[in-house]
C-alpha cells in the first residue's frame, strides 16, 4: 500500500499536495457531499475541526447546544467558559438519551453531535433540523460519517476524523462547509483572536486553497496514505450503502444477543436513537445493580481485563466519563462475524465477575 506512498516528500510538493486533494475528493466522492459544500483537511482531528468551526463562526447570533455524552458537552462547555457566548442556551440530557430536539429555535445557530460516542445515543435523523433556517447547524459526526446516513443539505458544518469508521491513523481532521457557512465565514468576524489554525479566510475571504489540499500546517503524508487506503477500500466493498449496512449488522448481531439477555442491555434502551457505531452496554442484573458503585466499578474492570487477558477484546470499557459498562464497536471495518464471536466471551467474562462478587456477598 505505500509503495506509492509520498514519504518524505514535501506536502507542499505536487505529488504531496496531490494525495491531500486526493483524499479530499474521494471523501466528497464516498459520503455524496453536495458539489456546492467544501471540504477541508485541517489540524488536530476531530477536536480541531470542530472548534475551529465554533471559533470563526459563533458569536454573530444566539446559540443553542445540545449535550448529551462528554464530547457534547465539552463542546457546550468550550461555548459557555471558553467562548464565553452571551446568548446561549444547552439542553442537556443523561447518558443514553438524548435531549428534546423540537426544544432547538432555528433563528439561533445550533451545534450538536450527530452520534454520542461515549453514551451510544444518536439523533435518528435530521427531520427535527429546519430546512429554511436562517442560522447555521454544527455538527460533530466524527462516528458517524462513513457508517450512518447524513442529510448533507441539513447541516451547515460537518467534522470527523480519519480513525474513527475508515479506521485510519488518526492525524488532521475534516471539515465539510456548506455556502451558507462559508458565507458566515466571509462576512462574520469574531470578537476573539483566532490562532492560526483555526484561520479559515484572509481579507474576509475563504482561504481555497485549504479546500483543495494546501493544508494550513504540515500532515503526516503516512496518515494521509492511511486515509486514501480507507478510502479506497470503502469504494471496493460498495462504497456508502455497504459501509451503512455493515455497522447496522453489527448493531443487530448485538441487538439479537442483548434480546436473550439475562444480564447485559443497551444504555440507549430507545431503538431509533441507538448507535450502530460506539454501542454501549450497561449491566441490569439486580445482583450487580445492588453493589455499590465503588464495587460496580471494580467488577466492571474485571471483566474487561479479563477480556483483554484472553485477547478477546480490547479497550472495551465505557468511556471513562459514561455509566459503568461496555462499549462495543460495531463500525463500518468491524466483520458481523468477530463480534458474533466476542459475544460468548462477555457472557463468560460476565461469569467470572458475577462468581467473584457473589462470592463476597457470601463471606
Ligand atoms: C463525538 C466525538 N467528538 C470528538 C472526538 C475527539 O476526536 P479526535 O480525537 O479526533 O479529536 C471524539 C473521539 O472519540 C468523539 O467521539
Amino acid at each position: 500500500m505505500l509503495k506509492d506512498a509520498a514519504l518524505g516528500r514535501s506536502h507542499r510538493a505536487k505529488i504531496g499536495k496531490s494525495k491531500l486533494a486526493e483524499v479530499i475528493e474521494r471523501s466528497k466522492k464516498v459520503l455524496g457531499i453536495p458539489a456546492t459544500y467544501v471540504l477541508g483537511i485541517v489540524p488536530a482531528s476531530d477536536t480541531g475541526a470542530i472548534e475551529m468551526a465554533l471559533w470563526s463562526l459563533l458569536g454573530e447570533r444566539g446559540v443553542d447546544v445540545l449535550a448529551w455524552e462528554s464530547f457534547s458537552s465539552g463542546w457546550a462547555s468550550d461555548c459557555k467558559n471558553q467562548l464565553k457566548l452571551k446568548d446561549l442556551r444547552i439542553f442537556k440530557a443523561d447518558y443514553g438519551k438524548l435531549p428534546d430536539l423540537h426544544q432547538v429555535d432555528w433563528t439561533r445557530d445550533v451545534v450538536f453531535t450527530w452520534n454520542g460516542t461515549t453514551s451510544g445515543a444518536r439523533v435518528p435523523n435530521g427531520d427535527w433540523i429546519a430546512a429554511d433556517r436562517a442560522a447555521l447547524s454544527i455538527c460533530d459526526a466524527t462516528s458517524a460519517v462513513f457508517a450512518m446516513d447524513i442529510p448533507w443539505e441539513k447541516l451547515d458544518v460537518v467534522t470527523w476524523s480519519w480513525q474513527k469508521v475508515l479506521g485510519g491513523e488518526g492525524a488532521h481532521g475534516m471539515i465539510a462547509l456548506s455556502p451558507r457557512a462559508v458565507k458566515r465565514l466571509e462576512s462574520f468576524t469574531p470578537d476573539r483572536p483566532l490562532p492560526k489554525i483555526f484561520q479559515m479566510t484572509k481579507g474576509g475571504k475563504l482561504i481555497a486553497g485549504i479546500f483543495q489540499g494546501e493544508t494550513i500546517n504540515t500532515p503526516s503524508l503516512l496518515c494521509v496514505e492511511d486515509a486514501l487506503d480507507g478510502l479506497k477500500w470503502a469504494e471496493s466493498i460498495g462504497g456508502l450503502p455497504a459501509l451503512i449496512a455493515r455497522s447496522n449488522t453489527n448493531l443487530e448481531a448485538i441487538e439479537d444477543w442483548v434480546a436473550q439477555s439475562s444480564w447485559a442491555a443497551f444504555l440507549a434502551e430507545e431503538k431509533p436513537s441507538r448507535s450502530s457505531t460506539s454501542i454501549c452496554l450497561k449491566i441490569k442484573d439486580p445482583a450487580f445493580t445492588s453493589l455499590s458503585a465503588e464495587e460496580q466499578s471494580v467488577h466492571a474492570k474485571s471483566i474487561v481485563s479479563n477480556l483483554e487477558k484472553e485477547r478477546a477484546a480490547y479497550d472495551i470499557g465505557a468511556y471513562r466519563d459514561a455509566p459503568v459498562g461496555l462499549r462495543i464497536w460495531g463500525g463500518a471495518t468491524v466483520e458481523t462475524s468477530d463480534i458474533q464471536a466476542l459475544l460468548p466471551w462477555l457472557d463468560w467474562a460476565y461469569g467470572q465477575a458475577k462468581a467473584a462478587f457473589g462470592e463476597a456477598t457470601r463471606l
